[in-house]
């Protein structure tokens, strides 16, 4: 019997205005519309997904080191501003055995200098910038097309 994939979704800090915060940038929909969505897709395709989002970098870095446990084969993160700042939460996921897919909902690229560099992708398997809220279907599509891994 081939084993669920399990994949964690971690959104760090303001995506929780998702929908009400600088709506050009950041699209219109809820923290909880794509989260939703998310869960869904992952139900179709006999997946189970799990999603988290905290302001405070401990407890993403709590989160991420539970799912070094709990046979989590994925994690989806958007780290948000602790993209560009933290090496604690770099540091958790190269403590972490599976996939870790980095999404942002902006281009990062085409905005200030400072969001250019990302702590996160010195670990991360693949990144998604600038496709909006479809960057985290793009990162779920990816991790169920490579069935459960490592
Ligand atoms: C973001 C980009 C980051 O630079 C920013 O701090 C965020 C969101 C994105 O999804 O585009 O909060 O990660």
């Amino acid at each position: 019997m081939t084993e669920t994939l399990k994949v964690l979704v971690l959104h760090g800090p303001n995506l929780n205005l998702l929908g009400t915060r600088q709506p050009e940038i950041y699209g219109g929909e809820t923290l909880a519309d794509v989260n939703q969505a998310l869960v869904r897709r992952a139900e179709a395709a006999g997946a189970v997904l799990g999603h988290f989002q905290s302001n405070h970098e401990g407890e993403l870095i709590d989160a991420i080191q539970a799912a070094r446990l709990d046979g989590t084969a994925a994690i989806i993160i958007n780290p948000a501003a602790y993209t560009h700042t933290s090496v604690a939460i770099l540091d958790a996921l190269n403590a972490f055995d599976g996939t870790v897919i980095e999404v942002h909902i902006s281009n990062v690229h085409k905005r200030e200098v400072f969001r250019h560099h990302s702590y996160v992708s010195l670990r991360a398997d693949g990144v998604i910038a600038g496709l909006g809220s479809q960057g985290y279907h793009a990162a779920l599509d990816a991790v169920i097309a490579a069935g459960t891994m490592p």
